[in-house]
């Protein structure tokens, strides 16, 4: 049996992005290898979701290509997205997970067990009954990345997954996040809040107005940024 291609490197070559006239993303030149977390940080409006949906490959790049372990047209199967607001099936929280590990081919005699694993694993296990529309924003992003990981993706793909949640919920979460890079998955994340970028980045990429303002590893990004606008963004002030 031939093993699945693989997700890796993801590479950006020359992508733009436009969409109502304006240019979202703009020339883009960037190559994601295993590893550590990579995580896309810049201001509101500078890109970071339209660049994790071109990842995934729900948006066609308007220029250059977007290439999967060097092909172009590679089936989602081996990587998943978190948004920010997580679409949810009107079923219940189990059902939601349930339909993800469907969906990763998991056999059907083992997905009641998975399925209270994965519940377990995001601290959603009491709430399995719920209908997941239910739930509260933040359990809805932690049941959405319960229903990520069932597809033990290789590249997993997350729009500031932590945004809704409480201090102790955003720990709980980082270090599912923590454990799944351990374990292989390549972690590509927006975020906003630079206490999690030094907890989790191995590497930064800083998004200024659609361009690649700066790539660095986590430690420079915030220690020593390169440019006067990471400086800013570091130092808290407006980026515009
Ligand atoms: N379909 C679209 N049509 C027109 N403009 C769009 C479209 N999608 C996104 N944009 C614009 O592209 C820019 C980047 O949006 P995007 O959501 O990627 O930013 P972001 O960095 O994720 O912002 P935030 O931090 O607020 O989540 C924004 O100015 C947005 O209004
Ligand atoms: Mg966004």
């Amino acid at each position: 049996m031939r093993a699945a291609p693989s997700d890796l490197p993801l590479v950006l070559d020359g992508v733009s992005l436009a969409a109502g006239g304006t240019t979202i993303l703009d020339r883009l030149n960037l190559t994601i290898m295993p590893g550590a977390p990579t995580l896309i940080v810049g201001p509101n409006g500078s890109g970071k979701t339209s660049l994790l949906r071109l990842c995934m490959g729900l948006a066609a790049p308007s220029k250059g290509t977007v290439s999967w372990g060097g092909r172009t047209h590679l089936p989602q199967t081996r990587r998943a997205i978190v948004f920010q607001k997580p679409v949810m099936l009107r079923r219940s929280a189990a059902a939601n997970v349930a339909y993800g590990l469907a969906q990763a081919g998991c056999p059907r005699a083992l997905r009641a067990r998975r399925t209270e694993e994965l519940l377990d694993r995001v601290g959603l296990l009491a709430l399995a009954s719920r209908p997941a529309r239910r739930l509260s924003g933040g359990e809805q992003q932690r049941l959405a990345l319960a229903r990520a990981l069932a597809r033990e993706p290789e590249i997993l793909l997350l729009d500031e997954p932590t945004a809704s949640l409480d201090p102790a919920a955003t720990r709980f979460v980082e270090e599912i996040i923590l454990a799944a890079a351990q374990s292989g998955t390549k972690i590509v994340m927006a975020s906003h809040d630079l206490g999690q970028v030094r907890r989790l980045a191995g590497d930064v990429l800083f998004l200024v107005r659609g361009r690649i303002c700066e790539r660095a590893d986590a430690a420079d990004f915030l220690d020593r940024p390169a440019t006067p606008e990471a400086a800013a963004f570091v130092q808290g002030e407006l980026v515009i």
